[in-house]
C-alpha cells in the first residue's frame, strides 16, 4: 500500500551523503574504520557515561549485554510485556527466563509498583524499556534494583535523547541499550549499542562483539595473529553505517525539537475528544516522541484504524502484549494476567510523527480524526 502519510520517514541531508561517500570512496576500512571508534566516543558523551560498544543491530547489542554477565540459566530477568519482542527475547537468547511485569498508565512503561510481587531469589535483571521514547519511571525502577541488588539494563531503543529534569534516559541504568534502526530517532538502516561505565563489561562486549577475538590493531589491516580467548560473534557494526549515525547524532538535538514540536501541535488539534487519551509528559520526563501513540477508549481503535487506512493515514499497534503473542503463550508454562498491559495494548495506536510531517500533514490527520469522531 502506498500511504498518503506514511507511520516515518529519515530525515537525511547532504553531510549524510557525504559523510557515508566518504567512506565508500575511500575504498578500504569498510569494517573496523576509524568512524567505530569516532562514534562510539561520541556516543558515550552524549550520555556522559564512559564507554560505548555499537553492533549491527539493537538486537545484538542486547543480546550481547546479557552474555556479559555470564548468568545462571535458571536466572530470571523483569521485562514489560508492553514491548517490542526482542526485550523479552533477549533473556532466552542466554537461557535465562523472562518474568513479565505489568505497566502504569502515565508512562506506559514498567510498574516499580507491580515488581515486588514477581521479583523471586531467581531474579538477576531488571530491564524496563522507555516506550515511544517516554522515560519510564527509571528513578523508582533504580531504586528497586538498588535495594535487591539488581542489574539495571535500561532499553533505550526507542528514547535516545529523552531525559529526567537533565539526565538522559540511558545513562540510569548499569547497561543501556541503544537501536539505531531505520524508524528510530537516530536511524542509520539498521544498527544498536550499549551504553556501560563498567571498563571490565566494555572488554567483554567487545569480544563477544567480534569471535572472542583478542588483538591490538585492526584484524583486516594486521599479519599479526590474534588469540581467540571466547565464545563470540559476528556482530560488528559496518564503518559507513558508524558514519552515518556519527552525522545523524551531529543533528540529533534539533531532530528531537522537531519531533516535540510537531507532537504539541498534533495534541492540540486532538485534544476536544474524550474518547481519545493524548501521550503527554509526565511531571519533568521529556518525550523524544519516537512513537505519537494515543490511546481510543470505548472499543474504537480498530474502527478508528480502519478509517485512517481509508484515508491513506498509516498508523499501527505498537504494542501487542508479548505474553499473548503466538511464541509466548504456546511456550510459556503458567498463563499469565497482566490486565492494565492488555487494556491498554486494545486502545493503543501509534499515529505517523517524524521530524518532517508538516502541519497540512498534521491537519490531515486530525481532519480525519475529527471526522471519525462525527460519524459516531
Ligand atoms: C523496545 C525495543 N527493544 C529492542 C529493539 C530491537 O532493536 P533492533 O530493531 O535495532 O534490533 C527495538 C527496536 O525495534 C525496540 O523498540
Amino acid at each position: 500500500m502506498k500511504w498518503k502519510i506514511p507511520l516515518y520517514k529519515v530525515d537525511w541531508d547532504k553531510e549524510d551523503v557525504r559523510t557515508v561517500t566518504n567512506v565508500i570512496k575511500r575504498g578500504m576500512d569498510w569494517a573496523i574504520g576509524p568512524e567505530i571508534e569516532e562514534f562510539e566516543q561520541s556516543l558515550a558523551n552524549y550520555h556522559g557515561s564512559k564507554y560505548c560498544v555499537v553492533f549491527n543491530s539493537g538486537t545484538s547489542a542486547g543480546h550481547a549485554a546479557l552474555l556479559s554477565l555470564n548468568l545462571k540459566p535458571s536466572s530470571e530477568i523483569i521485562v514489560p510485556s508492553f514491548t517490542f519482542i526482542a526485550t523479552a527475547n533477549w533473556p532466552l537468547m542466554v537461557g535465562a527466563k523472562p518474568i513479565f511485569s505489568e505497566i502504569e498508565e502515565e508512562t506506559l512503561g514498567m510498574d516499580p509498583s507491580y515488581l515486588d510481587s514477581i521479583i523471586s531469589k531467581k531474579t538477576k535483571v531488571l530491564m524496563p524499556i522507555h516506550y515511544g521514547g517516554m522515560p519510564c519511571k527509571i528513578i523508582e525502577i533504580k531504586k528497586f534494583a538498588e535495594q535487591h541488588k539488581l542489574i539495571l539494563i535500561e532499553d533505550s531503543a526507542e528514547s535516545i535523547g529523552s531525559t529526567i529534569g537533565n539526565k538522559k534516559t540511558g545513562s540510569f541504568g548499569d547497561m543501556s541499550i541503544l537501536s539505531f534502526a531505520g524508524n528510530k530517532v537516530l536511524p542509520t538502516g539498521e544498527g544498536g549499542a550499549v551504553i556501560v561505565n563498567s571498563k571490565k563489561i566494555y572488554e567483554k562486549l567487545k569480544l563477544i562483539r567480534s569471535h572472542g577475538r583478542q588483538i591490538n590493531s585492526n584484524y583486516f589491516q594486521t599479519n599479526e595473529t590474534p588469540n581467540y580467548i571466547s565464545l563470540g560473534y559476528n556482530w560488528r557494526m559496518s564503518s559507513m553505517t558508524a558514519a552515518l549515525g556519527i552525522s545523524q547524532l551531529s543533528k540529533l538535538d534539533k531532530l528531537i525539537s522537531k519531533r516535540r514540536k510537531n507532537a504539541q501541535y498534533l495534541s492540540s488539534k486532538l485534544n476536544k475528544h474524550s474518547k481519545i487519551i493524548l501521550p503527554f509528559d509526565y511531571k519533568n520526563h521529556k518525550s523524544v516522541f519516537q512513537l505519537f501513540s494515543i490511546r481510543v477508549t470505548d472499543n474504537l481503535r480498530d474502527n478508528l484504524m480502519a478509517f485512517l487506512t481509508n484515508k491513506g493515514i498509516m498508523s499501527k499497534i505498537f504494542f501487542e502484549p508479548v505474553h499473548l503473542s503466538k511464541f509466548y503463550s504456546k511456550n510459556m508454562n503458567e498463563k499469565i494476567s497482566l490486565p492494565k498491559t492488555e487494556k491498554i495494548s486494545q486502545q493503543i495506536l501509534t499515529l505517523p510523527m517524524y521530524p518532517s510531517l508538516t502541519k497540512n500533514d498534521m491537519n490531515f490527520i486530525s481532519d480525519s480524526i475529527n471526522e471519525f469522531m462525527e460519524t459516531l
